[in-house]
């Protein structure tokens, strides 16, 4: 792996690094007070070409690299990791999605608004009874001349109050198990398609997520993507690359937390001197760094292979099972070494500790990093 980035990474990184202190920065906290979707941010990262960065332009998008993608993606989350999953989920799960398995007319459609940043895109698969054991899709659609009728319920979906394109898994054949199901591209205001209440989260509480129904919902036949059978097969390989998605926004708040715990140790004292003086302090600020550094990596790995057509879901899922150990950490000590002052909202670190949560349980939970990631090294 070569440690060293391009001119044009370099530029990548600082140019989503001055976005997010200029244009997201100011409305953090109150986004997650009042959670409120970042709708004018999410449209200017679309005309920075982070919506769909990995998408080629011919497509909309910004023709970048998967490590690019990492670099941006962390820094966002840095800021906030609310604005960091709208833009993961629509770069690596439905971007990504549709340009490797689409057909011209269907990017065409669908691939170059959501790369420009013209419309947004969720990531239908969870279902009430299907989380983890995402095989078991009660989501039906039934052939029925040039189309399919769906019937069923997705939750936990990201961006699925706000979305303009839901990508979504659902069973086409029964019998078949995880090789009978299938994905559809479908709009917004397709008859038949509803979303539910925006559930009231912990953390990352700018960005929504809710419950999509489907009530005899009609889809042409051109909306489904590659072919009937291949669903379980696009979501499996989409999440590989989600998870080093979620794996950098996990990184964001780990760096986060480490600098603000830093920032506050050296100018807080205590006993007299500033407490970075106090080696209880020094530990934990050396622990915090040393995880971080280890899980960027990982992180910076998985991107790597991938970028350079090697296998990389056994590393995105060590990038993400890491990342989002050490994001809950370093939140959890950096609200450690502000005392009373990290438990309350103006400091910051106790939204990173909300944030950070969610990072050990969406695009696969922490055990589901370990069954991919232990699977893959007994098949070697
Ligand atoms: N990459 C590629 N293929 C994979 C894969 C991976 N990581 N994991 C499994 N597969 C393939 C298997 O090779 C197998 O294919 P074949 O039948 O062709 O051989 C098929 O998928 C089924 O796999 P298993 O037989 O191993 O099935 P299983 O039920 O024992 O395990 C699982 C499957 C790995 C647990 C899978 O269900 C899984 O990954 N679950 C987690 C689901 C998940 O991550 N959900 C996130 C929701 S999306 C989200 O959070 C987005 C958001 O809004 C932020």
């Amino acid at each position: 792996m070569d440690f060293n980035f391009t001119e044009e990474q370099i530029a990548i990184r600082d140019t989503a690094r001055d976005f997010a202190q200029n244009e997201i920065a100011p409305s953090t906290i109150e986004r997650d007070i009042k959670a409120e979707f970042p709708f004018e941010i999410i449209k200017k990262l679309g005309e920075f070409g982070f919506m769909g960065m990995m998408v080629p332009p011919e497509w909309g998008g910004a023709g970048f690299d998967a490590v690019s993608y990492v670099l941006a993606m962390e820094e966002i989350s840095k800021v906030d990791a609310s604005v960091g999953v709208i833009m993961s989920v629509n770069n690596s799960l439905v971007c990504y999605g549709i340009n490797q398995w689409g057909t011209d007319e269907q990017k065409e459609r669908f691939l170059k608004p959501l790369a420009s940043g013209e419309k947004l895109g969720c990531f239908c698969l969870s279902e009430p009874e299907a989380g983890s054991d995402a095989t078991q899709q009660k989501t039906e659609a039934v052939k029925d001349g040039d189309y399919y009728i769906l019937n069923g319920i997705k939750n936990w979906i990201t961006n699925g109050k706000n979305a303009d394109i839901y990508f979504v898994q659902a069973m086409t054949d029964k019998e078949k198990g995880h090789k009978g199901i299938s994905t559809f591209l479908i709009d917004k205001d397709a008859e038949g398609l509803e979303t539910g209440i925006k559930e009231d989260k912990l953390g990352i509480r700018s960005s929504d997520t809710c419950t999509v129904s489907f009530n005899n919902c009609r889809v042409h036949k051109d909306q489904l993507l590659g072919s009937e059978g291949l669903g379980f097969k696009i979501a499996m390989e989409t999440l590989n690359g989600g998870r080093i998605g979620i794996a950098a926004q996990a990184l964001g708040i780990a760096q986060a937390s480490l600098e603000a715990a830093t920032k506050y140790a050296k100018t807080r004292k205590a006993f007299g001197k500033p407490i970075s003086d106090l080696q209880a302090i020094q530990f934990k600020l050396a622990d915090m760094a040393t995880n971080v550094e280890a899980a960027r990596n990982l992180v910076l790995h998985a991107a790597w292979n991938k970028d350079q057509g090697l296998p990389f879901a056994k590393e995105a899922a060590m990038g993400k099972l890491l990342a989002s150990k050490t994001a809950v950490n370093n939140a959890l000590e950096a609200i450690q070494v502000h005392g009373g002052y990290g438990y309350v909202r103006e400091y910051l670190v106790e939204r990173y500790l909300r944030d950070a949560k969610i990072t050990e349980i969406y695009e696969g939970t922490s055990e589901i990093q370990k069954v991919v990631i232990s699977r893959a090294m007994l098949k070697d």
